[in-house]
């Protein structure tokens, strides 16, 4: 019988790799907590529409990424393929516009899923952690949350980051600015591929993010959005950017960059590592003002925020970052018959918070050392019948081989103390 195998595009993460997911995971999920974001937990399913509303009927996401199925009782359920659209359909329900204390910060973690091609950087089921300010409109509040994404980048280790952004500007803008795009694109119509073509009447600013051959350099002379938003929106561009730089992060403006959700509006933005190679995009995100009133709400609700991917960041820190080992202390019996012993060591060091370990399975001593050395333990507490009668173990630097003799009651203080 053949070896069952798991699905393509889904990854398994197993140490040392999953050593560095939980890295990155904690490190953004840290940048978050530090700014006031609290952790919540939606489902990773939805009703179909949560995201064919939020997401938007144009985007590859919704036209051809979504698992989508028919549950036993004939409702359309699909696996959430991104946050945003789920976490406001759950503010909404939970009445949060009302509440007296906006804005509201979340922030959240977990799997994700979009049927798109497994390659490098892109699976089906991938990782973000994201944060939503739900609540308010101020352009301090977006630096805020891009201030926050770079940090959480940055704070993994991770170097080597652009940070592009735009301006999306109001949904009142659009209409006469789609106007003048497909006018343009009219122009090259016999050239568009056919998926340009057919949902340039839906939204021609999907055309922005099509790599077919010759549509990058169509849209190189289209006209730009950011040259057709209000002066007000503008200068709240403008305000956001000028936070940024002042906190000293490098931004690049893009005016280009629409991003491959529908529901974005004013600020949008990406954050990019080098070297990544086509699936560069480690994070982005945006300002959302009208996706409250697309899933049903009678008033306008605005939000903002990101969501950074844990799988392609840990592609992009390669072995750049070592993580934490997985002991620091581990017990080792000289004779194999006082592994019982250990035990009782081991207990007592996790219980004083020191990552402890020892061995299974009656090993011998040599074995025993070998073993702790893979774990990554700072020092090796040795425990022999001659240190048990005399109430003592020997600590061992494993990095130096030096050796000292500890009373046995003084074991936690002294391995704390280095
Ligand atoms: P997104 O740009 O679609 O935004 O995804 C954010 C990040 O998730 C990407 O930059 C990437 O690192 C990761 N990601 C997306 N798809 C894949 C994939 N197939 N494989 C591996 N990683 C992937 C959003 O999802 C928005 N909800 C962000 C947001 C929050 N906007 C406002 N608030």
């Amino acid at each position: 019988m053949d070896i069952l195998k798991g699905i393509k595009g889904a990854p398994d993460w197993l140490p040392p790799d999953a050593r560095t997911f939980n890295h990155v995971e904690t490190a953004f999920l840290e940048a978050a907590r530090l700014g006031g974001y609290e952790r919540i937990r939606t489902p990773v399913f939805e009703p179909t529409e949560v995201f064919a509303r939020g997401v938007g009927e144009s985007t590859d996401v919704v036209q051809k990424e979504m698992y989508t199925f028919d549950d036993k009782g004939g409702r359309s359920i699909t696996l959430r393929p991104e946050g945003t659209a789920g976490v406001i359909r759950a503010a909404l329900e939970a009445g949060v516009p009302r509440s007296g204390s906006l804005p509201v910060k979340w922030a959240y973690a977990g799997e994700f899923f979009r049927y798109e091609r497994p390659q490098a950087g892109r699976q089906r089921q991938f990782n973000q952690v994201g944060i939503e300010a739900l609540g308010a409109t101020d352009p301090v509040l977006d630096a805020e949350v891009v201030l926050l994404g770079w940090e959480a980048l940055l704070r993994t280790g991770l170097r080597d980051l652009t940070l592009r952004m735009n301006t999306l500007g109001d949904r009142v803008d659009r209409p006469a600015y789609h106007e003048r795009l497909n006018a343009y694109l009219d122009r090259f119509a016999d050239d568009l591929p056919p998926d340009v073509a057919d949902r340039r009447h839906l939204n021609p600013m999907r055309a922005f993010d099509s790599k077919a051959p010759g549509v990058p350099e169509i849209m190189a002379g289209a006209p730009l959005l950011s040259d057709h938003v209000s002066s007000e929106a503008k200068e709240f561009h403008e305000e956001v950017c000028r936070l940024l730089e002042a906190e000293g992060v490098p931004l690049t403006h893009d005016p280009q960059l629409v991003r491959g959700l529908d529901y974005y509006t004013r600020t949008t933005f990406e954050y990019q590592a080098l070297g990544l190679g086509a699936q560069n995009a480690v994070g982005g995100g945006g300002r959302y003002d009208g996706l409250a009133e697309d899933l049903g709400w009678p008033e306008p609700f605005p939000g903002v925020g990101w969501a950074l991917g844990i799988d392609r960041t840990v592609l992009a820190l390669g072995d750049q970052v070592a993580p934490p080992p997985r002991a620091e202390v581990f017990v080792v019996a000289v004779d194999p018959s006082l592994e019982s012993v250990a035990f009782a060591l081991v207990a007592e060091l996790r219980r004083a918070g020191i990552p402890a370990d020892q061995s299974f399975g009656g090993r011998r001593m040599k074995a025993q050392l070998k073993l702790a050395d893979r774990s990554g333990a700072r020092l090796a507490v040795m425990l022999g019948p001659d240190e048990v009668a005399r109430d003592v173990v020997t600590v061992r630097d494993l990095a130096t081989g030096e050796q000292r003799e500890v009373a046995r009651a003084e074991v936690v203080a002294a391995v704390a103390s280095g």
